[in-house]
């Protein structure tokens, strides 16, 4: 099983994500999460990523690619994975194409998180992140529509798009994604 999540910064990506890899038992590999950890640790990729990530840009391609290679062989031996912000743009998406198709794997499912701008910009606001200004939210969001929102109609081309509305309660919104998951090959 291997599912990817895409949605804007504050869609509930993040939250989705451990409440699903619990429920299925699978790997949950967030690339936001990755870098965040590699600039605590000052390694080197966390000194490359962290001007990007206070911008709000995405980090560039090569980088986050090479990161989730490697996360993805050693999550390789669970009963699957949930990527959750990546890929993000339409390098990234060919890249995990590559990676995948050297792994003789498929992706089981590509799930879109879609919430209203208003909605986003009041939960990003109240969580208070490094990254959660009100300038790097809009800098956020503008990416979101120009680099990611692309691969929607990557995945929809492909079969394998589901759209879930983000807004309501978390159960509410897990009960949605539940209702579309796959059943498990
Ligand atoms: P990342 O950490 O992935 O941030 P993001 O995509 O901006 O998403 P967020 O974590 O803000 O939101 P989310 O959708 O996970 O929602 P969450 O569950 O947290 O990336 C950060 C940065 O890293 C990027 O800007 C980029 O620089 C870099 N990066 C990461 N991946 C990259 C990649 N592939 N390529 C290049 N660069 C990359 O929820 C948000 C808030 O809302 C929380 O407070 C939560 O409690 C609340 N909430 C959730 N659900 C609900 C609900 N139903 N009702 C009310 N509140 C809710």
């Amino acid at each position: 099983m291997l599912i990817i999540f895409i949605g804007p910064p504050g869609s509930g990506k993040g939250t989705q994500a451990e409440r699903i890899c619990t429920r299925l038992d699978i790997a949950h590999l967030s690339t936001g999460d990755m870098l965040r950890a590699a600039i605590e640790a000052e390694t080197e990729l966390g000194s490359q990523a962290a001007a990007y990530m206070q911008r709000g840009e995405l980090v560039p391609d090569q980088l986050v690619v090479e990161m989730v290679g490697e996360s993805l062989g050693r999550a390789n031996s669970s009963s699957g994975c949930l990527l959750d912000g990546f890929p993000r743009s339409l390098p990234q998406a060919e890249a995990l194409d590559g990676l995948l198709q050297r792994e003789g794997k498929q992706l089981s499912q590509v799930i879109e998180l879609d919430v209203p701008d208003e909605e986003l910009v009041q939960r990003l606001l109240a969580r208070k992140r490094p990254d959660d200004t009100s300038e790097t939210i809009q800098n956020r969001l503008q990416v979101y529509q120009q680099q990611t929102r692309p691969l929607l109609d990557y995945y929809q081309q492909r079969g394998l798009l589901e759209s879930v509305r983000g807004s309501g309660t978390m159960e509410e919104v897990e009960e949605r994604i539940q209702a579309v998951l796959p059943t498990r090959d």
